[in-house]
């Protein structure tokens, strides 16, 4: 349990807010954001950064809220993105291009014609072919494009198969046996202008060894451009601090940041990083409703009301995020007033429709057993989680931990889903970032086929 979302009186709350509140006033499935766990991590980084030229630049992918963005570009942070969309949601967020870095291995005309109007920071290019699209599309516009090419250092980031980036086999970057001429065809080309050097080797790394190694392979390369008279503005180390959904033990911030800046001790160029989800993993949590109970003859099933158009990430890597009881009673009758309510928003949660306070499970009713945690969605692969040992019964609330992360990015509408609300608290300030997506603007583009 992290600070932002613990128990007080036996409910589960988000900084002060119970979040049985909060389901009633916005109904579920809803991402719920503490605002705090959100500034101190962005303040963490800065801390560990003081000192040394430096930008964080937020990996708008992990979650694109504007409130989140926004919040972010008020503290200083800069932005990586990886698509014109991206970009165009941090300039609706009031923040400035300058400090936006684009990577991604698939940039559009359109999409590099955008980010040079905007003049933003820096692009991160993934191969030779972007760089020579890049140079033309500059020239037709009479600009000068900032870039950095994306080294692929060949180092095993030691995690999940499908985030894992920076090994020759994987799609990303520039093979580091290429980077040097590449360097010197991009310093040749009349309309870039080289200002750094970037790598990013994958996403929940939970060790500091395969970033240090990545960081070394890179000083390398540093060091010799320099001596062949390529000198850098930046050094961009990427994203990929992970952070702790179960038991892993992921370095903390200033760890991580203090093993960088010893690898990087020597030199003096500014320093970008682009965290993601450490920022905002453990910021969230997904709210969801018991709708149903079934118990089979090999497997329970809790059937709640969110699913894996909402949360991918157990159906697509496998991954593992707890599931609290929102509220933690031995049984039914002890549920009610047992809450501190200094900042309710509406009337007990006891009182939901659908949900008479009795006969809900039947004699099994909140007796713990083990349950698969599952959505509504037509598919096997529609889990929340496995094996989860739960005392509840219909109409309980669950929060599923650590999703503020690639959670609500990585949304949809499968089934026509409209996607969650997205509430954010600070404190006892519980404001709607998202409203919840009607089934109307799911189909509001499509039109019948006349012949
Ligand atoms: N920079 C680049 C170029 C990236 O590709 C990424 C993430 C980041 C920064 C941020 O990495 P982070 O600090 O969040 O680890 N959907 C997956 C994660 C995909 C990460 C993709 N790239 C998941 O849910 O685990």
């Amino acid at each position: 349990m992290s600070d932002y979302f613990n128990y007080q009186n036996n409910q589960l709350c988000v900084e002060q807010v119970p979040l049985t509140d909060i389901a009633q006033h916005f109904g579920t499935p809803c991402y719920v954001y503490s605002h705090t766990a959100l500034v101190d991590g962005y303040r963490q980084f800065e801390s560990a950064f003081a000192g040394r030229k430096h930008l964080i630049c937020y990996a708008v992918k992990a979650n694109p809220n504007i409130a989140i963005l926004h919040q972010l570009a008020w503290l200083g942070a800069g932005f990586d993105v990886v698509s014109g969309g991206e970009l165009q949601r941090v300039l609706a967020a009031g923040a400035g291009a300058s400090k936006v870095v684009f990577s991604g291995v698939g940039k559009t005309v359109a999409e590099m014609r955008l980010a040079l109007d905007a003049e933003i920071l820096c692009f991160n290019v993934e191969s030779e072919a972007e760089l020579v699209r890049l140079n033309e599309v500059a020239g037709s516009m009479g600009k000068i494009a900032p870039v950095s090419l994306r080294v692929n250092p060949d180092v095993d980031a030691k995690t999940h198969p499908y985030i894992s980036t920076g090994l020759k086999q994987n799609k990303f970057g520039v093979a580091y046996t290429e980077a040097l001429a590449l360097y010197h065809k991009a310093a040749e080309l009349p309309h870039l202008r080289v200002t750094g050097i970037d790598c990013h080797i994958g996403s929940q790394l939970t060790e500091i060894g395969p970033f240090i190694a990545a960081v070394e392979k890179v000083l390398a390369l540093v060091e010799v451009l320099a001596a062949e008279g390529i000198a850098l503005e930046h050094l961009d180390l990427g994203g990929g601090l992970g952070i702790r959904y179960d038991n892993e033990t992921p370095p903390s911030i200033a760890d991580y940041a203090g093993a960088l800046l010893t690898a990087l001790q020597l030199r003096n160029e500014k320093i970008i990083v682009e965290p993601g989800r450490v920022l905002v993993g453990n910021a969230g949590v997904l709210l969801t409703r018991v709708e149903y109970l079934k118990y089979g003859e090999e497997k329970n099933f809790a059937i709640v009301d969110a699913a894996m158009n909402d949360l991918m990430r157990p159906a697509l890597y496998d991954a593992w995020h707890r599931i609290q009881p929102v509220v933690r009673v031995p049984s039914p009758q002890s549920s009610d007033g047992t809450t501190s309510h200094s900042t309710r928003l509406s009337k007990d949660d006891s009182q939901v429709a659908g949900y008479p306070a009795s006969g809900r499970g039947g004699e099994r009713e909140r007796q713990s057993l083990i349950y698969e945690v599952v959505g509504p969605v037509c598919e096997t692969g529609d889990f929340l989680g496995h094996a989860r040992e739960l005392a509840v019964t219909q109409g309980d609330l669950l929060a599923v931990m650590s999703a503020g992360a690639y959670g609500m990015s990585m949304s949809s509408n499968y089934n026509s889903r409209p996607r969650a609300a997205e509430v954010m608290v600070s404190g006892t300030v519980v404001q709607l970032i998202r409203e919840r997506e009607t089934v109307h603007q799911l189909f509001a583009g499509e039109k019948t086929f006349l012949l």
